[in-house]
């Protein structure tokens, strides 16, 4: 099974698992990727099972409302029930990197808000300790200085992803060679850094469930 094939599997997995949990009144929360959008595809073929959709990106909301599925503003969302997403990164007790499409604020609140999150990988994904994958930090434009610098001082290289504005309208800074012993810990620290909007490591936000596309078929971490 090769890695879009896996991907294409484990979407189908988390719709196969939440769709006994879902009700015509329920709210499920989509994230952002390649796996997220596989898992949009697999969606929309229960889109009557359910009442609407709350995104975390313009894209995925874009990809939603192709599908027909009615896509809500979070604030006018009742609850969510739950978040499906991919991740860059998977640790062993379900820490995540995520990020890398930049979709790392909108995710993070998406899954804070939702009764549950599913997260949804390939096998690439799982590693014993966070931070091969640079660590996306979105920041305010005029802090991206400030926060570069602090970041330098706990022991990373972040790189300024050059020509890219999220979609709150702010800059991604990528931070290389951090090795995450704690990411609770980091999550929080970096998140303190006056111009930080949030930080791509997902501790206080884990999934309750990672569902790993293999070549020998999906497995829960
Ligand atoms: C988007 O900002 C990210 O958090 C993605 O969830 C993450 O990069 C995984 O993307 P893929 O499913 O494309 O690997």
């Amino acid at each position: 099974m090769d890695q879009d094939r896996a991907k294409a599997a484990v979407a189908r997995a988390a719709c196969d698992l939440i769709a006994p949990q879902l009700a015509t009144d329920s709210v499920v929360g989509v994230g952002t990727g390649s796996t997220a959008n596989l898992f949009i595809d697999a969606l929309a073929e229960i889109r009557h099972t359910f009442d609407a959709a709350v995104s975390s990106s313009e894209a995925s909301t874009a990809r939603l409302q192709a599908h027909g599925i009615h896509v809500l503003e979070l604030n006018a969302a009742p609850a969510v029930a739950v978040y499906v997403d991919g991740a860059d990164e998977v640790d062993p007790s379900r820490a995540l990197i995520k990020g890398g499409g930049g979709a790392l604020t909108r995710e993070k609140i998406v899954a804070a808000t939702a009764d549950t999150f599913v997260c949804i990988v390939d096998d690439s994904k799982p590693v014993d300790r966070l931070g091969a994958f640079p660590l996306p930090v979105e920041v305010i434009p005029m802090a991206r200085g400030l926060v570069a610098r602090r970041l330098a001082g706990l022991g990373g290289q972040p790189v300024y992803r050059q020509g890219f504005v999220t979609d709150n309208g702010n800059v991604i800074l990528d931070v290389h060679g951090l090795s995450i012993t704690d990411p609770d810990a980091l999550e929080r620290e970096i998140n303190h850094i006056p111009g930080v909007v949030t930080n791509g490591i997902f501790a206080a936000e884990r999934p309750e469930t990672v569902l790993v596309g293999t070549p020998g078929g999906v497995e829960r971490l």
